[in-house]
């Protein structure tokens, strides 16, 4: 697994010559690993796909497939399987031909085609859907499809862009439950890009936060949501309750933040010795109603000021001071009522606290 199927190494693309959407990107995908780009709009997923698939340029720096550099291979001679958002299906086609199409424009023989067809479509559970019009397909069956065509030939690497942006919710867990099974069976290599957080985390072996063509950071889900870098993962990775403050006493990797309502108890992430600005967060379901056994190492006075119901979950929120922090609950049915204006006492413990530093 540790073997790089592609390199980035110090490539950056710029479109205009000014702005860089790429910024030194430096990163390997292993064989045989499900690598995702996260990140907002406009912060290079894209770009950094293109450049792989060969369909952009770096403007410098350099990619290397299997160690070798492909900056100058054209897209069509680098076996890679590759499925966009808007699948792109020829509707007039049937499904079968469809998937032949790119089989055909490279001179494989019929026989031979038939062959590949029904093993892609089995892939993708849509064996006997060959006849079909691509018009006559669901959006999940479209994307199986475009999946399949990207499989046809035999590619190690598959390279997917929001593939599932278009489809609605069920649709989509389905499909991000076939598309992982589909990796784990083959054993390809996927790079796939999507700034949907719950899908990088349930779908990935690693995940790479991008931000302004840059990595945040780099990270296996758990790595990611139990210890992000950056104030900017903790607040993209999963819910926080991000917060600033002013660090009052540093040691070690602890730290003290004074903030209007007394003090807070946390982890140092980044740079923060005493006297420096600092962003901390703590997630909602780390925070909890103090039940006076004292493991809690911050524990202030808080007033509910709502409370949803969101069926398994509920979400209270609670001003402490004059901040208003998100706790989530799991629904059981012992939970006690509560009540807006309620006066509660709630905490959280240090671990579960970090600080980190301000971008400079
Ligand atoms: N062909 C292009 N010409 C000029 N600018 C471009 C081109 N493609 C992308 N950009 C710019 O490069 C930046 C990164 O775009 P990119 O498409 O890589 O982002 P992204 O992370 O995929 O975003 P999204 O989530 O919206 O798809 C953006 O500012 C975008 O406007
Ligand atoms: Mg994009």
């Amino acid at each position: 697994m540790n073997e790089p199927v592609v390199s980035f190494v110090n490539v950056n693309k710029t479109y205009d010559g000014k702005a860089l959407v790429v910024d030194d990107l430096n990163l390997s995908v292993h064989r045989g690993e499900f690598l995702t780009l996260l990140g907002s709009s406009g912060s290079g997923k894209t770009s950094s796909l293109m450049m792989v698939a060969g369909f952009e340029m770096p403007t410098s720096g350099d990619i290397l497939l299997d160690g070798r550099s492909i900056t100058r291979l054209p897209a069509y001679r680098r076996n890679i399987g590759v499925v966009f958002q808007n699948y792109a299906l020829f509707p007039h086609m049937t499904v079968a031909e469809n998937l032949a199409f790119p089989l055909q424009a490279r001179k494989v023989g019929k026989a031979e085609i038939v062959k590949k067809v029904s093993r892609v479509l089995e892939i993708v559970r849509l064996t006997g859907y060959e006849a079909r019009k691509a018009t006559q397909l669901s959006g999940g069956q479209q994307q199986r499809v475009a999946l399949a065509r990207a499989l046809i030939f035999d590619p190690a690497l598959i390279l997917m862009d929001e593939p599932l942006g278009a489809l609605d919710r069920q649709l989509r867990e389905a499909m991000q439950y076939e598309i992982k099974h589909i990796h784990d069976t083959l054993g390809i290599s996927v790079i796939y890009v999507t700034h949907d957080q719950d899908e990088a985390l349930a779908m990935s072996n690693r995940v790479v936060v991008l931000e302004k063509g840059k990595i945040e950071q780099v990270g296996t889900p758990k790595e990611l949501y139990e210890t992000p870098a950056t104030a900017f993962v903790a607040g993209f990775v999963g819910e926080n309750n991000c917060m600033k403050g002013r660090v009052r006493l540093a040691e070690s990797d602890r730290c003290v933040i004074a903030m209007p309502w007394g003090d807070v108890s946390a982890i140092t992430v980044g740079p923060a010795g005493a006297g420096r600005d600092t962003t901390w967060s703590v997630r909602p379901e780390r925070i909890e109603f103090d039940s006076g056994s004292g493991d809690l190492d911050n524990v202030y006075d808080g007033v509910v000021k709502d409370v949803v119901y969101l069926g398994d979950q509920i979400r209270i929120y609670v001003a402490i001071g004059g901040n208003t922090f998100v706790l989530k609950v799991t629904n059981k049915s012992e939970l006690a009522v509560l009540t807006i204006g309620q006066r509660v006492k709630v905490g959280w413990r240090a671990k579960d606290c970090r600080a980190f530093g301000l971008p400079h």
